[in-house]
C-alpha cells in the first residue's frame, strides 16, 4: 500500500518547510524533494515513496512558465488557445530543465530500503493539454473539450509533444531508479468514452509501451473514469488506479486480468476511527484476497486530513492484509 499525495499539507513537518520555501523551490532543489519525498515514510510504515514533485512541472522543458497561487491551484501565464500557440512549442524539450527530479529519485533510493518501492510519476497527455488550455484547474474543461473539437490536428499536434516530453522525462526517472511509474489522468473523466478513446487513448497508451520497455510497470490512474474503465485498460498499464466512485470488485471486473490500485474515498480519513475502520475493512473484502491490490485512496490524501488518521489506516490494511512490511 501506499496512498497518493502521502507527502504534503496534512503533515505539519510539510507545512513548516512550505513556510520557508515554495512549492517549486522544493521541486527545484533535489535534496528538498527527497525530505518531502521521505517525511511520510518516517511516521508510516508504508511500501512506496512517490516522488516529490508536481504533474505540470516538467513543462518547464517546454518553456511553459507555471505559477502556483495559494490556495488556488496551478496558473499557466498564457494558456493555449490557438494552434498558432502550439506550432511555436520548441521542437524538442530542454531536458535539464528536469533532471533534478532525478538527483531527488537517487538520494530516495540510496536511503530507502530496497523493500520499499520509488515511484516516478508524471500527468497523463489530456491532464497535462486540459491546464495548458484552460491555464489552471477548471469545473468543466469547456475551453478543453472546445479546442479539441475545433482544432483536432493541433490537438494531435499538441498530444504529441506532450507524449514525447513524457516518455523522456519518465525514462529520465527509470535511469534514476524509479520502480514503478504512475501515469496521473485526474481529468479523463471529464470527457465521453468516444472521446477518450479517439482522441487521448493512442498518446496514453504510446507513453505506457515506451516505459514497460525499459521493464518497469505502468500505474494508470485517472477519476471519474468508472463508465469506461474497460477503455482505460486498452492503455495497456499494468495496474489501473480507480476511484471510490465504482466498487473494487466491480471495477476489478471491468478492467479483467490486472492488478488494481484502490480505493477508498479519502473523504473517509475524516470519519470516527471505527468507522474508517470499518471502511478499510469493505474494501480489503471487496479485493477478496485476490493478489494484485494495492491498496491506495481513490483520490489524494485531503489536508485537512490528521496524521493519526493515516496511521490508523495504514495499521487497519496491514492488520488485514496479514503482514507487516519494513519500513
Ligand atoms: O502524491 C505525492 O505525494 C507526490 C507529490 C504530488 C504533487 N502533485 C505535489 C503537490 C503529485 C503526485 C502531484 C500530482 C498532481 N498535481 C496532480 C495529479 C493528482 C491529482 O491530485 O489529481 C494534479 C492534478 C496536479 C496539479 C496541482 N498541483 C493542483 C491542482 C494543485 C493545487 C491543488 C492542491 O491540492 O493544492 C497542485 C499543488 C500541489 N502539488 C500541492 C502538492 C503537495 C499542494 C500545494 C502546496 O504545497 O502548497
Amino acid at each position: 500500500m501506499w496512498l497518493m499525495r502521502q507527502a504534503g499539507r496534512y503533515l505539519p513537518e510539510y507545512r513548516r518547510l512550505r513556510e520557508r520555501y515554495s512549492l517549486l523551490d522544493l521541486c527545484r532543489q533535489p535534496e528538498l524533494a527527497a525530505e518531502v519525498t521521505l517525511q511520510p515514510l518516517r511516521r508510516f510504515p508504508l511500501d512506496a515513496a512517490i516522488i516529490f514533485a508536481d504533474i505540470l512541472w516538467p513543462l518547464g522543458a517546454l518553456g511553459i512558465q507555471v505559477t502556483f497561487a495559494s490556495g488556488e491551484g496551478p496558473v499557466i501565464a498564457e494558456p493555449l488557445r490557438t494552434p498558432g500557440q502550439i506550432d511555436r512549442l520548441p521542437a524538442e524539450p530542454d531536458e535539464a530543465a528536469f533532471q533534478v527530479t532525478g538527483e531527488a529519485i537517487r538520494i530516495v533510493r540510496r536511503e530507502l530500503p530496497s523493500s520499499v518501492a520509488v515511484i516516478g510519476f508524471a500527468g497523463a497527455p489530456f491532464t497535462l493539454a486540459s491546464y495548458l488550455i484552460e491555464g489552471g484547474s477548471s469545473r468543466t474543461y469547456l475551453a478543453t473539450k472546445r479546442f479539441l473539437l475545433e482544432h483536432r490536428s493541433a490537438w494531435e499536434c499538441l498530444l504529441d509533444r506532450l507524449c514525447d516530453l513524457t516518455v523522456r522525462y519518465l525514462h529520465m526517472q527509470v535511469a534514476a531508479g524509479a520502480d514503478a511509474v504512475q501515469l496521473f489522468d485526474s481529468w479523463a473523466g471529464a470527457l465521453a468514452p468516444d472521446l477518450y478513446r479517439t482522441a487521448v487513448l493512442p498518446w496514453t497508451r504510446r507513453i505506457v509501451h515506451a516505459v514497460q520497455m525499459l521493464g518497469v510497470p505502468v500505474i494508470v490512474f485517472s477519476t471519474g473514469t468508472a463508465g469506461f474503465l474497460d477503455l482505460v485498460a486498452e492503455t495497456g498499464a499494468d495496474v489501473i488506479g480507480v476511484d471510490w466512485r465504482i466498487d473494487l470488485d466491480r471495477a476489478w471486473q471491468l478492467i479483467g486480468a490486472r492488478a488494481i490500485q484502490g480505493n477508498l474515498d479519502p473523504a473517509w480519513l475524516l470519519a470516527p476511527r471505527e468507522e474508517l475502520r470499518a471502511a478499510v475493512r469493505r474494501v480489503l473484502e471487496r479485493a477478496g484476497g485476490r493478489p494484485g491490490h494495492i491498496f491506495n485512496l481513490g483520490h489524494g490524501v485531503l489536508p485537512e486530513t490528521s496524521p493519526d488518521a493515516v496511521a490508523t489506516l495504514v495499521a487497519e490494511v496491514q492488520t488485514w492484509s496479514g503482514r507487516r512490511s519494513v519500513a
